[in-house]
């Protein structure tokens, strides 16, 4: 069972300053739910109930959002609006939240670090970056696919997904055999490499599952790409020992950290909001 799903949320959110000057970006909301609200969402749906939530400096409204506004829900009592917080408060009554914060900017792999204190050493656990936004309109979401497949076969497992050519240097990206219907067996994995040297057109997405001995992995991990601690040094490091299994999943990923991408979002959600409206 993967009770715990980490979310790395500590970043400046750049590309969307000025809004994101004094607010997390995880908050931006895609119509009315900030972002980080639809990870959360995917991960009760996969069947986590502990979110551990890797924080910064001036990313309290995330910790805020995920608790009691007593003063809210008293005004809002018995009016039309309480409806509005029926999906928040079933988040709040049936997850647990735990914080911790990383200090300084160090890439994924440090983050997934501080994390530890929050998973512990024994479990396996989700990661979930919040700005890549996955539906799957027609049935299980990312995650609960990822955790199946964990079941099966108990070992680290990334989400790919096919990319064009001149996108492939924004991820990590993977080289690897297929293993079965849309599962490969990692043999290499690169951080942001040169279009032209990407092993592949496969991209890592926001989706991980991770075997508590990555932590030590990532002790010994040297900073790489941009000078950051990189997860995917680490995950190539542990498919080089053992088994990473990269996963191209059923649905639809939005890029919510770039604008377009962002857009594409509110957009979508819009359209299906209409088509299901009375
Ligand atoms: C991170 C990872 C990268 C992955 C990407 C997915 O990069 O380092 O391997 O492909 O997330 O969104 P970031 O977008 O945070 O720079």
């Amino acid at each position: 069972m993967i009770q715990k799903c980490l979310f790395p949320a500590a970043g400046y959110g750049t590309r969307f300053l000025p809004a994101t000057k004094a607010m997390p970006k995880e908050m931006l909301p895609i119509l009315t739910k900030p972002l980080i609200q639809y990870g959360v969402e995917e991960a009760m749906n996969a069947g986590c109930n502990v979110m551990a939530v890797i924080t910064g400096r001036g990313k309290r409204a995330i910790t805020d959002h995920f608790d009691i506004s007593y003063e809210l829900e008293h005004q809002i009592q018995n009016s039309s609006k309480e409806v509005l917080l029926q999906e928040i408060r079933h988040i709040i009554a049936n997850c647990t939240f735990t914080y911790t914060r990383q200090n300084e900017m160090k890439g994924l792999g440090d983050a997934i670090l501080k994390g530890n204190v929050l998973v512990g050493k024994q479990d396996p656990f989700a990661v979930i970056l919040a700005d890549d936004l996955c539906v799957n309109p027609d049935g299980d979401g990312v995650l609960r696919q990822m955790i199946d497949l964990y079941n099966k076969y108990r070992c680290c497992i990334v989400a790919i997904m096919e990319v064009p050519k001149d996108e492939i240097h924004k991820y990590g990206v993977i080289e690897g055999s297929v293993l079965e219907e849309d599962v490969f067996v990692v043999s290499n994995m690169v951080e942001k490499p040169d279009n032209e040297s990407a092993p592949s057109n496969f991209a890592i997405i926001g989706r991980y599952i991770l075997t508590p001995d990555i932590f030590t992995v990532l002790q010994k991990t040297k900073p790489g790409k941009n000078g950051e601690l990189q997860i995917t040094d680490a995950l190539c490091e542990q498919a080089k020992k053992g088994m990473v299994l990269a996963y191209k999943f059923q649905g639809k990923r939005f890029d919510c950290g770039s604008v377009e991408g962002f857009v594409e979002a509110t957009n979508y959600f819009f359209e299906k909001e209409n088509a299901t409206a009375p």
